[in-house]
């Protein structure tokens, strides 16, 4: 029986990992606590734990899952920038979900772009009101217009397939473009100067943090969209306030915010958000912010589970291979 401590779990993650303890040798423990060095005993006594996005896998984290024998860190998601794997390496097993809905990211990044350039969210509220004017709901057409996707992986390479959809240019930036994909790659400061639309998809590095900063939004054009549903930190959110303060930049749409570990995924409706600059931003009229919630589809959950649980099961085999290990 392999027992999984599951961290900062919510009633999705339950539905969708409940229906394998039964079908494998597994037992889980869902806790609705974060993994951080604070609770990281509650790991004691288990083989493995299970980490989402804004759990702490940082070095003291790690020395006291070794110190308890936990053998496994399954992450049930893509990114891994919480994860100390310097640390992890050759103490404890660090396995992730490489892609569970590609799809599921990409398109939700439209849905935020198309919301917000054609005011969906303020038509929505005023008809519930039996408002019925139109003042100061003009969008723009996409068709025509460049997009600039930063990072041209699984989920970049699809949100340009749904962009050619509507008739956009594309231009794209990529550390490592990918060879022989008829991908129009420019520089990028070439890509903040020509794009009407930016959107992130790289992963969170060194190179990347705050790849959206004040030096990079004044090389935008005036008006520009800035699209993120990959991490917080690609964007310094001070810059961003200011620029659209300045009204350079015309709109911005935020799956994900650099402090969100404390704030994201819970519901705070009714407290003071102690953030000021995410309540300054989301008191924008040109601000929409949802709660990291690009990866949140049937389809992707069920893979998450499906992967998380073939890793898992992996990683305890005789053998021990797991193609999913970082
Ligand atoms: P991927 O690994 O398939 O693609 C990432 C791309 O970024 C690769 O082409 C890589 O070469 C490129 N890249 C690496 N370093 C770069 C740099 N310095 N500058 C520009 N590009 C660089 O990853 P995938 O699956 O497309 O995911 C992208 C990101 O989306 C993840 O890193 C994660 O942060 C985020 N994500 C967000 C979710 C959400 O719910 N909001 C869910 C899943 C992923």
């Amino acid at each position: 029986m392999i027992k999984v401590a599951f961290f900062d779990s919510k009633e999705y993650d339950i539905a969708s990992f409940l229906k394998y303890e039964k079908s494998h040798d597994l037992s889980f423990k869902f806790l609705e606590t974060r993994l951080t060095e604070d609770t990281v005993e509650l790991a004691r006594g288990y083989d493995a734990v299970c980490v989402f996005v804004n759990d702490t896998v940082n070095k003291a984290v790690i020395h006291k899952l070794c110190d308890f024998g936990v053998k496994v860190i399954a992450l049930r998601c893509a990114g891994y920038n919480n994860v100390d794997l310097e640390e992890a390496h050759g103490r404890i097993r660090v396995v992730h979900v490489p892609a569970y809905s590609p799809y599921a990211v990409a398109e939700h990044a439209m849905a935020l772009l198309l919301t917000s350039i054609r005011r969906i969210h303020k038509a929505y509220i005023r008809t519930r009101d039996f408002n019925f004017s139109l003042n100061g709901l003009t969008g723009f057409d996409l068709h025509g217009k460049t997009v600039g996707v930063i990072g041209t992986g699984k989920i970049g390479r699809i949100f340009m397939d749904i962009c050619r959809g509507f008739g956009m240019n594309i231009v794209a930036y990529d550390k490592f473009p990918a060879k022989d994909s008829g991908i129009n790659y420019v520089e990028l400061n070439e890509l903040f100067e020509k794009s009407d639309i930016i959107s992130l998809h790289c992963p969170l590095t060194e190179e990347t943090y705050h790849v959206i900063d004040e030096a990079s939004i004044k090389k935008m054009k005036k008006g520009v969209v800035i699209l993120n549903t990959s991490r917080g930190a690609l964007i310094d959110a001070e810059a961003l306030l200011d620029g659209i303060r300045d009204r350079k930049v015309g709109a911005a749409c935020l799956d994900v915010y650099e402090e969100e570990a404390d704030i994201f995924y819970e519901d705070r409706s009714g407290h003071i958000l102690n953030d000021e600059l995410l309540s300054r931003l989301i008191s924008m009229p040109n601000v929409i912010v949802t709660s990291h919630q690009a990866f949140l589809t049937e389809e992707a959950l069920n893979n998450i589970a499906d992967t998380t649980v073939k890793n898992l099961i992996s990683c305890f085999e005789e053998k021990g291979t797991c193609v999913n290990e970082l």
